[in-house]
């Protein structure tokens, strides 16, 4: 189960030409437990690559098995209960807001799969608790509150939707450092205390640093790596993916040069901090 790609390629059709956004893509990705990381220049294939994930695009060559079924579908398969099952959060997923009530627009994904209004309401309301969005809330307009509200009711109206997998498309852009790390706080839990499959497409290499446990780069529509984070910042051909590294890294390797403190790869602030309170001690 989980979701499959296999020599998966996606053209888009234009009236001139077509343009291969993503060519010959193999890769799988559990059902649970993964916190993935999608990296890559803009226009590398990230989005087009993550709305296979829950059948927004199909194939155009290869096929995408998402929790066992087949894309493109053989027969007349119905597949929009994988967007239930693979819930997939836009770029700046507020644009998507328009219910007038905050609680109503959470409610939204719920009814639109059949919910009734009770269970509809009972799922939003544990979602607006997990995003930390209080039921003094639920009856404002949700045009009325902060840009990292919004982002974080745009996030609750998918969490809803109880998904197995959560695909999020660059979650934390154009927020502030605590927008950032409040919603991140978000994503890490769900993947800690509930087990969920992660992905986050993200171009903050430190946030693919401190959070992903494996990163997939794409570049010019190809898959150039798929590993853990480790093997990524290691990767002898590294620069080749024009990927900026992480800071704590680039602080170790800074010195490593200039004050011969031996570089131990450290992938997030406090492991820093330890590391150099350690080496500081001997
Ligand atoms: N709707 C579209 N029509 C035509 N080309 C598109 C469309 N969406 C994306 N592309 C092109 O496909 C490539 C991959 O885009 P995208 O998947 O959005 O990349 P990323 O998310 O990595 O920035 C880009 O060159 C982009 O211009
Ligand atoms: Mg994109």
């Amino acid at each position: 189960m989980g979701i499959q790609f296999k020599n998966v390629s996606y053209s888009y059709r234009g009236l001139k030409v077509n343009y291969d956004a993503l060519k010959q893509i193999t890769v799988d990705i559990k059902p649970e437990g993964e916190f993935i990381a999608i990296c890559g220049h803009t226009g590398s294939g990230k989005s087009t690559m993550v709305q296979h994930m829950n059948a927004l695009l199909l194939p155009t060559a290869g096929n995408v098995v998402v929790f066992g079924q087949q894309l493109p579908p053989r027969r007349k398969e119905k597949i929009n209960h994988l967007r239930q099952k693979v819930g997939l959060v836009f770029q700046f997923p507020e644009y998507q807001l328009f219910e007038e009530t905050i609680i109503k627009d959470i409610m939204f994904g719920p009814k639109n799969f059949k919910d009734t209004e009770e269970v509809a309401y009972e799922k939003a309301k544990r979602a607006a608790a997990i995003v930390g969005i209080g039921e003094q809330l639920y009856e404002q307009s949700p045009f009325r509150i902060s840009g990292g509200q919004m982002r974080r009711v745009a996030v609750a109206g998918i969490l809803a939707m109880e998904p197995s997998v959560l695909v999020l498309d660059e979650p934390t852009r154009g927020l502030d450092p605590k927008g950032k790390n409040d919603l991140m706080a978000i994503f890490k839990e769900l993947h800690e205390k509930q087990n969920k499959t992660v992905l986050l497409i993200s171009h903050d290499m430190d946030l693919v640093s401190q959070y992903a446990q494996r990163v997939i780069v794409l570049k010019e529509g190809q898959l150039v790596f798929d590993g853990t984070k480790e093997a990524l910042f290691a990767h002898s051909d590294f620069a080749s993916f024009h990927l900026d590294l992480p800071t704590p890294l680039k602080i170790l390797r800074h010195l490593e040069t200039e004050a011969g403190i031996p570089y131990q790869p450290m992938y997030d602030y406090d492991s820093l901090l330890a590391y150099l309170q350690e080496v500081g001690h001997e």
